[in-house]
């Protein structure tokens, strides 16, 4: 089974809250929300491979340890995975970007594919998924599957902001799949939104509406 880790860091549950805030606008919300990415990531790459190297200091030469050569991808889930690349790409400035284009029908709550590209070396990469929101799952488990059809081996999700029922559906389809997120919130309502949650991510995100 793969874990479940909440990051309840003081600066990523401060940072939440003022993306909960429905006065946040679309430039400070997207602001946060790239903050908060970064600083998750820092999470969510506590356990990557490293390896030892030699380093020459100005004053002799020294072991210390290094990323190793295994390769990391990034892929939001579009559109509002998008607002979590920058913050990640700051840390893990040598990652891939690969963009997975998923919406969720509004009647049926299905999620729908619309667009795929990702790296050709996908399946040598750690991949890590960003969604700012996991409500029903289904758009992260279709995800996921996706890339494991493509070849990936080494998949982990990244939410700021989850449902109990969607972290249930993601963790039955893919057990072999780490999930970290912010906030585990109360349930999600019957139009599928996450409560307290903190409305439409996309839309927050990219003042459509
Ligand atoms: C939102 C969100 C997730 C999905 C979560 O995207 O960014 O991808 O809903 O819901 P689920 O867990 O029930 O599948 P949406 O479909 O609204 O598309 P958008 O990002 O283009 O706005
Ligand atoms: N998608 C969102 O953007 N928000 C929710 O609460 C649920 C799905």
């Amino acid at each position: 089974m793969g874990k479940v880790t909440q990051i309840t860091h003081p600066l990523i549950l401060h940072k939440l809250a003022l993306i909960r805030d429905k006065n946040t606008g679309s430039k400070d919300f997207r602001e946060l929300v790239e903050e908060v990415a970064m600083l998750m990531a820092y999470e969510v790459t506590r356990d990557v491979q490293m390896e030892e190297v030699e380093i020459e200091t100005p004053i002799c030469v020294t072991k210390c340890k290094m990323l190793a050569g295994k390769k990391m991808a990034i892929v939001p889930i579009l559109r509002a995975g998008l607002g979590m690349v920058d913050g990640m790409l700051r840390l893990i400035p040598a990652a891939k970007v690969g963009h997975i284009g998923l919406y969720r029908d509004e009647e049926t709550l299905q999620p729908v594919e619309y667009f795929c590209k990702l790296p050709q070396d996908i399946e040598e990469r750690e991949v890590i998924v960003t969604d700012p929101m996991l409500a029903t799952g289904g758009s992260a488990a279709d995800a996921i599957t996706l890339l494991k059809k493509r070849g990936a081996k080494n998949i982990r999700l990244m939410c700021l902001i989850s449902a109990p029922e969607g972290i249930k559906l993601v963790a039955d389809t893919h057990p072999d799949i780490d999930i970290y997120v912010g906030s585990i919130d109360e349930k999600l309502n019957e139009k599928g939104y996450i409560v307290p949650g903190l409305g439409d991510a996309g839309d927050r995100l990219f003042g459509t509406k």
